[in-house]
Order: structure tokens, then C-alpha cells, then sequence
């Protein structure tokens, strides 16, 4: 049995005082991680002060991003070890604006990957289609490509670690969420090739997040899916109240 995982992307919307305040805010009212786990993942500035806020609570505090090396000259990036070294155990990889606009190549998310495993971070692993690979009808092969390609070298036992979020590109911050059905072809899509490629140990154990305009207010009809375990929620889980509810919405 899955535990369902709601995870928060604030993305570059939340300065380090309205985190820390946020955080204070939520652990105030979260409820027990026995039957969800949630999280929160901020700007990096941010990262220490939040896993200080958090103690004694289930809230984890993620990351959004990490570089493949373990140490060297690449000014402005974030190392594994760096956030370890703060207690922070979780990191996206692979989102799709990093991929569009950072460079993230499928090789780069490759890396990425076995570097957070190597240092015990769970990655929550982003894949998704354009708009223009949906409306042609390649979408699942677009998909299952990335995943291939996200997760090549990587043995099952390790695998079973990461955490993928099934993001559709054109779903993101738009408004237009796919709809619940949609959204479970693809991640049922997704369990089929963890299938074919781990075993159905493996492929069973893996969380897969929908992610794409999910609020309060449909994030119900996403869980009540076979194949979707949890959300990765970017707008609507910088409101506490907002973020609360999706939450609430999903034990
Ligand atoms: O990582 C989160 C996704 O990009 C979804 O963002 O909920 O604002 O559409 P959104």
C-alpha cells in the first residue's frame, strides 16, 4: 500500500521570512503523517531555517533542485552534500522549467538522480509532455522516453526510492488541469514501464504525483485514482490555508 505524498513546489514565489512563518503557521495544524506524508520545497536560501522550523514535526523540507557533481567550481549551484549536511532528505529533479530553461537534459536528470540517491535524498522525479507531443498523440512515448532516460543505470532496489511526478507541461500554472482520467492513463502508462522494467516489487513500491494546476478543489478526484499517490501542487500550496486543505483533501 502506497502512502499518498502531497509535496508543495513554491518555486521563486516565497521570500525566507514568509517561509519561516509559513512554516510556523502549518505545524501548528498538520495532521498526523500516519496516513499522508507532505512536504514543502523552497528556494535553497530558505532550506535551513524551515528544517529548524519543522523539528519535531512530519513536515519535510525539499529542495528544488540539485547539481550532479559532488563539489567543485559551479558557481550558484547547490550540492548534494550541501543539503545533507542541513538535514534536507528530499529534492526535485528534472522539473520541467528547469528542463526548458536550465539546461536540465535527459543526461543531466540521469545524474541528478543517482547523485541524490548516492547521498540518501529522495528525488521526486518530473516528467511530462508539451502541449504539441499531447495533440499529436506521443505523448506516452515522450513520457515513457523520459523516464527511460531519467532512470537508465539505476538497479531496482534504488529505485524504488524515487518518487515520480507526472507533470503535463501545458497543465503547469495554467489553469488547465488534465482531467482525473487523463491523468491516470498516464501514470498507469508510468507503473507499466516501472513494471516492464523493475518488476512489480519495485513498480508497485514507487509513488507517482500528478502535478498541473491541482487545488483544494480537485485534488480529491486525483487521488481517487488507482495509479496517483499524491500531487506535486505549485500555486495552490503557497497559501497556508490552501495548502492545508489539499492535505486535508487527500487523507
Ligand atoms: O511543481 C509543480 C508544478 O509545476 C505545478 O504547478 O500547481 O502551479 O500548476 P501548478
Amino acid at each position: 500500500m502506497r502512502k499518498p505524498f502531497i509535496a508543495g513546489n513554491w518555486k521563486m514565489n516565497v521570500t525566507d521570512e514568509e517561509a519561516l512563518q509559513f512554516v510556523t503557521q502549518v505545524t501548528e495544524k498538520l495532521p498526523s503523517s500516519d496516513k499522508v506524508e507532505y512536504a514543502l520545497c523552497a528556494q535553497a536560501i530558505s532550506l535551513k531555517g524551515m528544517k529548524e522550523k519543522a523539528v519535531g514535526t512530519d513536515l519535510q523540507i525539499g529542495a528544488q533542485n540539485l547539481h550532479e557533481e559532488e563539489k567543485g567550481a559551479f558557481t550558484g549551484e547547490i550540492s548534494a552534500a550541501a543539503l545533507t549536511s542541513i538535514g534536507v532528505k528530499l529534492a526535485i529533479i528534472g522539473h520541467s522549467e528547469r528542463r526548458e530553461m536550465f539546461n536540465d537534459t535527459d543526461e543531466r536528470v540521469n545524474a541528478k538522480v543517482k547523485t541524490a540517491l548516492n547521498h540518501g535524498i529522495t528525488p521526486i522525479l518530473c516528467v511530462g509532455e508539451l502541449l504539441e507531443d499531447r495533440e499529436s498523440g506521443s505523448a506516452d512515448t515522450v513520457v515513457k522516453a523520459q523516464l527511460e532516460q531519467a532512470l537508465a543505470g539505476i538497479e531496482s532496489a534504488r529505485a524504488a526510492e524515487v518518487v515520480v511526478a507526472y507533470e503535463p507541461v501545458w497543465a503547469i500554472g495554467t489553469g488547465k488541469s488534465s482531467t482525473p482520467e487523463d491523468a491516470e492513463a498516464m501514470c498507469k502508462t508510468i507503473r507499466e514501464f516501472l513494471f516492464d522494467t523493475y518488476g512489480p516489487e519495485t513498480a508497485n513500491a514507487i509513488r507517482i504525483q500528478y502535478g498541473g494546476s491541482v487545488k483544494p478543489e480537485n485534488i480529491a478526484s486525483y487521488m481517487a485514482q488507482d495509479n496517483i499517490d499524491g500531487a506535486l501542487v505549485g500555486g495552490a500550496s503557497i497559501d497556508v490555508d490552501s495548502y492545508l486543505a489539499l492535505i486535508e483533501e487527500t487523507v
